[in-house]
């Protein structure tokens, strides 16, 4: 049995969003293999940007309340999962503002003589990300570069490996049968805890 936190950075709280679909879809798929799976939906979390770098370096003790518990579910987690849409090329701001609060030194990163060193050694994780164009424009025309980021410079950089991805693209322009499909892909994910 995995431990797994899903982390959905979707910034509308409605339930019409697709990202919501395929959070619940894979906690589904997880859920029915005894994984012990959580969602976070960062939507409903009430908390502030991180606005210096002495509150960052503050560590754990500055952890905004409303996110004690999602940091201890991210911690106690064997594998991450991140699902979100894509927003001006990159990820929505209020979760890269919930991955500022959360992922404090002392808590995902410590500093060894000045250098990064990931905490979060051991761990594995998946990428969601859906978005208006084309998947395959998205890889090949802009080098999925606001991925890149978040799987080298936030990911790689508290520890976390392998970090797999799924891109779901072309949104609006797909209908029940494909949609479908995609919720079954993350259902059967979900039973991997992959
Ligand atoms: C503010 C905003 C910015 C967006 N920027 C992009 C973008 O840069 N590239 C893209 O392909 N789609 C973009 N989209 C489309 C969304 O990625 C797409 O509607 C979303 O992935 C659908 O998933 P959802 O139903 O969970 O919102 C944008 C949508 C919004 C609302």
């Amino acid at each position: 049995m995995a431990k797994i936190a899903i982390i959905l950075g979707h910034p509308d709280p409605a339930e019409s969003r697709l990202c919501r679909a395929l959070a619940k879809a894979y906690q589904e798929g997880a859920s029915s293999k005894k994984h012990d799976a959580i969602l976070i939906d960062v939507a409903t979390l009430d908390f502030p940007f991180l606005r210096s770098q002495e509150d960052w370096s503050a560590g754990r003790e500055n952890t905004p309340p409303a996110l004690f518990g999602p940091q201890a579910a991210i911690e106690a987690a064997d594998h991450i999962v991140i699902i979100y849409p894509l927003w001006l090329g990159t990820m929505p701001a209020m979760l890269k503002a919930f991955l500022e609060q959360t992922l404090r030194p002392g808590v995902a990163l410590k500093y060894d003589q000045g250098m990064p060193k990931g905490l979060f050694q051991g761990k594995s994780a998946r990428v969601i990300v859906t978005m208006g164009m084309p998947a395959f424009f998205y890889r090949w025309w802009f080098w999925a570069h606001s991925l890149r980021n978040l799987e080298r410079n936030i990911l790689g950089l508290v520890g976390i490996s392998p970090i797999r991805r799924t891109l779901y693209g072309a949104i609006e322009q797909q209908g029940y049968a494909e949609i479908s499909t995609w919720l079954d892909e993350m259902r059967d994910l979900g039973r991997q805890a992959l």
